[in-house]
């Protein structure tokens, strides 16, 4: 039998949710920051960087290769002066996918690194091939010795990168290694996430010469040696996005949402409106949000930014159960990010997959049960559910949620949410 985790949430649902939520900083943007203070040895200060699992896993790495870090008052201090490994070992590379960025990072800052080759995940077979093919075209010779990836260059020189596919960590690992490579790089078909071009800013005040981040194509004019730097992470997209569906979920519900931009969220935000949800900004990083009527369907595509962010697509998945009618979420970045689906259905709701595509039929109402998380982003669109849904919701697999969402039991209960975390 499958094992489930020892903590759980146990959520009593429908109690109207209001009150000030503040987002924190975003993971998948500290997370390329934390691989890039490698490029210059030195003191980095983080502002905002949330502390959530993958987070910490990130800053084990960084500490096993050398560098020292710790959490003061307001910001995360770390140290790469004493970096003296290059290569990441298996029992932290497996545990968060996110150690590829080591791959470029170490590439830049050693001329060599060595990565556990990372296996398929729970959303997906996630290959890196795209990330190999642009280290190799800057001059990095490639090689699995067994099952770790080997990159290795004397001399990284400036090319021109297409990208079959606009992704986030393959356009980050590049723009690391190509931040100190000789002469100009041409990165086309780039991703324009707002943590890419957060990359790229932080680069930028490492020294680095960078133009058109948050475009297609990416320009980088190598630089030998860069320097410290300090940085804010900027907010997370995808937890207020989370904030901005439960402000929705249920008609009493009604939060003023802190540290949010919203120009990262315009396509989620325009979804919300046409399915109902009243969002305005109150604020240069402020919003408010409640539901303005009864919520009807919509179709949802996901696509690389500025489209519809996969990360949300779980979330928006469980307000269309509330919402009157026939949508369709159609899922085009990861082939296996319905799994939630199965326990969202043993809670009442009336969702059909075909292919790639989710048919949800509403308006259904939820009712408690136990379901357990299969991935982060899935795990918190259980959450939400349960908040919704008549009586006790168990979740379980928990952990995952917190690989990424920063004091979230703590933050639903300042909102006035009946959730408790309990170990088995
Ligand atoms: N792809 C390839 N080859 C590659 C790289 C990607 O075929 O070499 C494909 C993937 O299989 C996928 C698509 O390209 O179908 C997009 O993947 P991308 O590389 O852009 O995703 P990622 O960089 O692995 C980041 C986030 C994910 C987020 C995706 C999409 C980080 C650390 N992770 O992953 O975040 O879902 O972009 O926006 O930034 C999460 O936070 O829960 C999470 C999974």
């Amino acid at each position: 039998m499958e094992r489930v985790s020892e903590r759980r949430y146990v959520i009593k649902g429908g109690y109207p949710l209001k009150g000030v939520v503040e987002v924190s900083g975003a993971k998948n943007a500290a997370l390329p920051a934390i691989a890039a203070t490698l490029l210059a040895p030195g003191e980095y200060r983080l502002k905002r960087v949330p502390k959530v699992k993958d987070v910490l896993c990130m800053l084990k790495i960084l500490e096993f290769l050398g560098a020292t870090w710790s959490f003061e008052k307001d910001a995360l201090i770390i140290n790469t002066s004493g970096i003296n490994k290059t290569s990441v070992p298996y029992e932290l590379a497996t545990q968060i996918r996110a150690s590829v960025l080591f791959l470029g990072a170490l590439l830049g800052a050693k001329g060599e690194a060595e990565v556990p080759l990372p296996g398929g995940c729970a959303i997906g077979k996630r290959p890196i091939d795209l990330h190999l093919k642009g280290m190799e075209k800057l001059g990095a010779e490639i090689s699995l010795y067994h099952g770790n990836l080997r990159v290795k260059a004397l001399n990284l020189k400036g090319c021109e990168i297409v990208l079959d596919f606009p992704s986030v960590t393959a356009t980050e690992n590049l723009l690391m290694a190509a931040s100190v490579a000789e002469g100009e790089t041409v990165i086309k078909n780039a991703a324009k996430e707002p943590e890419v071009v957060f990359l790229a800013e932080v680069l930028k005040s490492m020294g680095a010469h960078i133009k058109g981040e948050g475009e297609d194509t990416i320009y980088v004019k190598g630089k030998k040696k860069l320097k410290p730097a300090h940085i804010e992470i900027i907010p997370d997209r995808i937890e207020a996005g989370t904030f901005l569906v439960l402000g929705g979920l249920l008609e009493e519900n009604e939060l003023e949402i802190k540290n949010v931009n919203l120009s990262y969220l315009e396509v989620p935000v325009s979804k919300l409106r046409e399915i109902g949800v009243y969002v305005e900004k109150t604020g240069k990083r402020s919003c408010l949000v409640k539901r303005e009527k009864s919520l009807k369907a919509t179709k949802i595509v996901t696509a690389p930014y500025p489209g519809f962010p996969t990360d949300l697509q779980p979330i928006f998945t469980v307000l269309l159960t509330q919402a009157q009618g026939m949508s369709l979420v159609v899922e085009n970045l990861f082939e296996n990010r319905f799994l939630y689906v199965f326990e969202l259905n043993r809670m009442g709701a009336n969702i059909k997959l075909e292919d790639r595509t989710a048919i949800v039929n509403g308006v259904t109402p939820l009712f408690g049960s136990p379901v357990k998380a299969t991935d982060l982003r899935a795990g918190a669109a259980l959450v939400l559910a349960g908040l919704c849904a008549e009586n006790t919701t168990t979740v379980y697999n928990v952990e995952l949620i917190e690989r990424g969402y920063e004091n979230f039991v703590e933050k639903l209960q300042g909102l006035g949410a009946k959730i408790e975390v309990e170990t088995l």
